[in-house]
């Protein structure tokens, strides 16, 4: 039988670190005030024009040469990319054949995944579903995002802007038949669309723009439309229901109890929101993995970042068992129970 095996994983963020007290100096806010609601400390973004060619795809590109190399691949190994983001370098076409070409790989296909915050665990569902099908053998999936573009910086936005940073990680998912190798072990994904407008950014939408208005009127840009607005007590509740929800469907459907677990990585979205769900499932914190206090809420990368860096620090050692789960806009929610 064919298994699913992450074979190297990878990260990147732009060298600029932001502190709580460098965004204390653009609005109203305080490191005590992050810190307190968020656990966040800082987060990089990308420094300013100079920098333009730090886009979502270039960060997804960075985080996947590490990747390649951590697996002991090049670009020419490959048979498919998955991307995932919500913040891609042009409104169409995505960031995966961008990396593609970046990459120089051949023709092979390139898939763009939106499902913000659950974007890397749709990801990985779908790559996980190709090499078990026997299509491809060699997928990198990435999660990256720019997100210092389109932040809300005045007062107005910093319940938002002050949660979000830059940044990718990215794995090679491989195909084998070796039967010591990790694998896959179960994956559930899951969507509540009647949520949507309590995370998201409206503009440029086609919903709001018809044929006598712009995809972009400039009414959206000065009234603020153009930024994410988020129902934050409301996500929070359903954040907390949602992860333990899917996070036993993984363990139940793998007949593996939160027992089993080596380590625990959730989408990185507010540190409040980990704890929580970390005490409600009883897992002690050397099982769980967090790193948003140096990088904030990197979104569809946010998972993808921690993952890389835990194997990285040699936190996550073959064979251990392994739960990323998800929660985000959409809503969309999900885990992906993997062996490494
Ligand atoms: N600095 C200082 N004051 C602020 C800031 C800020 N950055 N942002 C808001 N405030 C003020 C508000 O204006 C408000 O003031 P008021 O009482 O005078 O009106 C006060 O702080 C409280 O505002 P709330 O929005 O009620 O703040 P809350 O305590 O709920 O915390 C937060 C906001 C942290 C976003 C919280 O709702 C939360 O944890 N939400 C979970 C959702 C989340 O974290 N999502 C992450 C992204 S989505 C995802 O990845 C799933």
């Amino acid at each position: 039988m064919v298994k699913s095996i992450i074979k190297g994983a990878g990260h990147y963020v732009p060298e600029n670190t932001v502190t709580n007290n460098d965004l204390a100096q653009r609005m109203t806010t305080s490191d005590e005030w992050i810190t307190e609601r968020t656990g966040i400390k800082e987060r990089h973004h990308r420094k300013n024009r100079n920098d333009a060619e730090e886009t979502t795809a270039f960060l997804g590109f960075k985080a996947a040469e590490m990747a390649l190399k951590n697996a002991g691949m090049t670009a020419r190994d490959l048979d498919y990319i998955v991307f995932a983001t919500l913040s891609p370098d042009y409104y169409f076409p995505g960031c995966g054949v961008l990396v593609q070409e970046m990459l120089g790989c051949d023709t092979i296909g390139a898939l763009d995944v939106r499902n913000q915050c659950s974007g890397f665990v749709y990801a990985m569902s779908v790559a996980n579903a190709f090499i078990k099908s026997g299509t491809y053998r060699n997928i990198l999936v990435i999660g990256a995002e720019i997100h210092s573009f389109g932040l809300d910086f005045s007062d107005e936005g910093r319940g938002v802007s002050v949660i979000f940073g830059d940044g990718a990680g990215a794995v090679i998912l491989s195909a084998t038949k070796d039967e010591t190798a990790g694998d896959i072990l179960s994956v559930n994904m899951h969507a509540e669309g009647k949520y949507a407008d309590d995370l998201c950014t409206k503009f440029p939408g086609s919903k709001y723009g018809w044929s006598d208005r712009m995809r972009l009127e400039p009414g959206a840009v000065t009234n603020h439309e153009v930024y994410p607005v988020m129902n934050g007590n409301f996500v929070f509740k359903h954040a907390v229901t949602r992860f333990p929800e899917t996070m036993m469907e993984a363990l139940n459907a793998a007949g593996k109890t939160i027992d089993d677990l080596d380590l625990f990585i959730p989408h990185q979205a507010n540190l409040r929101i980990a704890q929580f769900v970390q005490q409600k499932m009883g897992l002690p914190d050397d099982k769980v993995f967090n790193n948003i206090q140096k990088y904030g809420n990197t979104t569809a990368a946010s998972i993808p970042l921690a993952l890389s860096e835990a194997i990285a620090a040699g936190k996550v050692q073959r064979g251990d068992l392994v739960l990323l789960s998800a929660f985000g806009s959409g809503f969309t929610w999900g885990s992906v129970l993997f062996e490494y």
